[in-house]
């Protein structure tokens, strides 16, 4: 399941609430907007005040409330124009059969029919109010009228309604609603990445965690990586416009946004993965996985017991996933990670020279503050000679920031003429 939690869309919304009973509900929906990272101002009718007060919602959106049109002050401050000009889009919820029938004449005595005229922006609208209301030929001709203008009717729901009645008309739950916009918006970013983001058109594979190579049924050898590096990555990808899987081991991280996960757990099955995605068509391999350099030569069918002071157990080497892939004839662009202590320039050379990389990402695992399972990471990064690249600096940051300055260096690897 993918995570959108720490995706933040910079985009500004008016919700604007009309009279209703729903309008309670619209309180929560300012809480959920804000959760995925939307600006939000609110616009109130005369009759919702009737419901709920502008303090509540000014209060939760941080930002003052916008009531009247004909208000000097309120006009200095963000007048209409203004505030239709700010608006990425306008979410109206409740919707109230009056307000629906005013949009649908046109007409504009009040500040949100005058912002619905004025703005450029999307206008959604969440129609809610008595089943009998809803299902009235004046309301729905006004509905077809909208539709026919453009406007995006979110469809209210059936159940049990404030005034009694069983039957359609009840307005979506906030959680509901706030992900439509989310997904609308996430919808036309994409749409915008693929055309026009660094890695448009680019398939990437990403390895990224541990694996895990069974001693016996209840121990296995592994190490410390948890995915993070290798994750952020994956989600810098997507955002640059690419459509990236991620070959993972065992880790406990969403899955970022956008992106296909494959979960693995030896280095085995992370080679087999890696082959299958590479026959698929991949162009950039990026592999930040912290693979089990050797494996147990037999593993025990039980549990092994306590029999002595020592205990011996033969292991033998794995498969060197980057270098196999590299090896092939239609090999993608190569970029490995090196996971060093000391001598980082020369071994991350080493490895970029055996392993027959494009580019190799090095950072230093001694250190707490960086490399495994911390937050931010530095790395220098080595390009293969055909690139007559110096070697990059990334100084100390968040992983999201290292794979952004990982990203932009294979891109301009990729635009050199080898
Ligand atoms: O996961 P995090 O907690 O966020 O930590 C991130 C990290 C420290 C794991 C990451 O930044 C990192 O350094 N990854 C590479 C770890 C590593 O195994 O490095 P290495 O120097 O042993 O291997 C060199 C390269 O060969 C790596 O790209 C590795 O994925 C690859 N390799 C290694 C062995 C093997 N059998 N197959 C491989 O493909």
């Amino acid at each position: 399941m993918s995570s959108n939690v720490n995706i933040k869309l910079n985009k500004n919304i008016i919700l604007a609430v009309t009279g209703g009973i729903a309008a309670y509900k619209s309180a929560v929906l300012v809480r959920r907007l804000k959760d995925y990272g939307f600006n939000v101002r609110v616009v109130m009718t005369k009759g919702a005040q009737a419901f709920i007060t502008p303090l509540t919602f000014q209060a939760l959106s941080s930002n003052p409330v916008h009531t009247t049109l004909l208000d000097p002050e309120a006009e200095a401050g963000m007048g209409h124009i203004e505030l239709a000009r700010w608006a990425d889009l306008i979410l109206v919820a409740p919707a109230s059969c009056d307000v629906i029938a005013k949009f649908a004449q046109g007409l504009a005595d009040d500040l949100l029919t005058t912002l619905y005229l004025a703005t450029k922006a999307p206008v959604w609208i969440a129609p809610a109010m008595n089943q009998q209301m809803w299902a009235a030929k004046a309301t729905q001709r006004n509905l077809k009228t909208l539709t026919e203008d453009g406007m995006h009717i979110i469809i209210p729901d059936a159940g049990e309604q404030a005034c009694g009645d069983i039957g359609r008309g009840r307005m979506p739950e906030p959680e509901a609603l706030a992900e439509q916009v989310f997904e609308y918006f996430k919808t036309q970013e994409r749409a915008y990445t693929q055309q026009f983001g660094l890695l448009a058109g680019k398939k990437v594979t990403i390895t990224a965690g541990p694996t895990r190579e069974a001693i016996d049924p209840v121990r296995y050898i592994s190490n410390h990586s948890t995915g993070k590096m290798g994750f952020a990555l994956a989600s810098v990808c997507y955002a640059a416009g690419a459509d990236v899987t991620l070959i993972a081991g065992p880790v406990t991280l969403n899955t970022p946004y956008g992106v296909t996960r494959k979960n693995i757990v030896s280095a085995q099955q992370m080679l087999d993965e890696s082959m299958y995605m590479l026959n698929q068509g991949c162009d950039i391999f990026i592999a930040t996985a912290a693979v089990a350099d050797y494996r147990v030569a037999e593993i025990a069918p039980h549990k092994i017991k306590k029999t002595g002071d020592t205990l011996d157990i033969a292991l033998i080497k794995n498969p060197d996933i980057v270098a196999t892939i590299a090896q092939q004839e239609k090999r993608p662009f190569m970029v490995g990670f090196a996971a060093e202590t000391q001598n980082i320039e020369q071994y991350a050379n080493g490895k970029l020279i055996s392993k027959k990389l494009d580019m190799i990402a090095c950072n230093d695992v001694s250190r707490t503050d960086i490399g495994f399972g911390a937050d931010e990471n530095a790395m220098t990064v080595f390009f293969a000679k055909k690139y007559d690249f110096d070697q990059r600096q990334l100084e100390k940051a968040s992983k999201l920031k290292i794979g952004e300055q990982l990203v932009e260096a294979i891109v301009d690897a990729l635009n050199t003429k080898s």
